[in-house]
């Protein structure tokens, strides 16, 4: 992150939920891999020069969003991403990612700026009762 916002020139505010445990290996890669798609995107379309991440642990799910504060998605180009057809490699291996996972992508974008969003849910174990009926 320290990397990025040298070499982008872009602020990148984390906000995250505190002391946060472990999670699966694959739910960790795909927020990194959307981490990265997004302040790419940020750097590369958006002229932007601060971009907030969110990061928020809950105990069964995880949610991420990347905001930036630039110029938004030409409405066309937003409407090709968010129903999927066409568009970059970027924004549809992000979404493919998230669906693997089970979880929620969304894309929202106006002159203002553009959110990413993800949320996986994260799977507890199960205790079942044995059948007479103690744990
Ligand atoms: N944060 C953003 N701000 C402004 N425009 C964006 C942003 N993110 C994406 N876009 C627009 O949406 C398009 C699709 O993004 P996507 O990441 O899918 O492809 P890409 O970045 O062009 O190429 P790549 O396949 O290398 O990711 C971009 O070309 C750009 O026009
Ligand atoms: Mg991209």
């Amino acid at each position: 992150m320290k990397g990025f916002s040298q070499r982008s020139g872009i602020q990148v505010n984390v906000n995250c939920t505190p002391e946060q445990e472990r999670m699966r290996v694959r739910v960790e890669i795909a927020l990194f891999r959307i981490l990265q798609e997004a302040l790419s995107n940020a750097y590369r379309h958006a002229h932007t020069s601060v971009v907030d991440v969110y990061l928020e642990r809950k105990s069964d799910r995880v949610s991420l969003v990347v905001q930036d504060h630039g110029q938004g998605i030409p409405a066309e180009e937003l409407q090709r991403l968010q129903t999927n057809i066409g568009g970059g490699v970027g924004v549809s291996s992000m979404r493919e990612r998230i669906h693997e996972l089970r979880g929620v992508f969304e894309i929202q974008s106006d002159s203002s700026g553009t959110v990413v969003s993800a949320r996986i849910p994260l799977y507890q174990k199960l205790v079942r009762p044995s059948r007479n009926g103690k744990l």
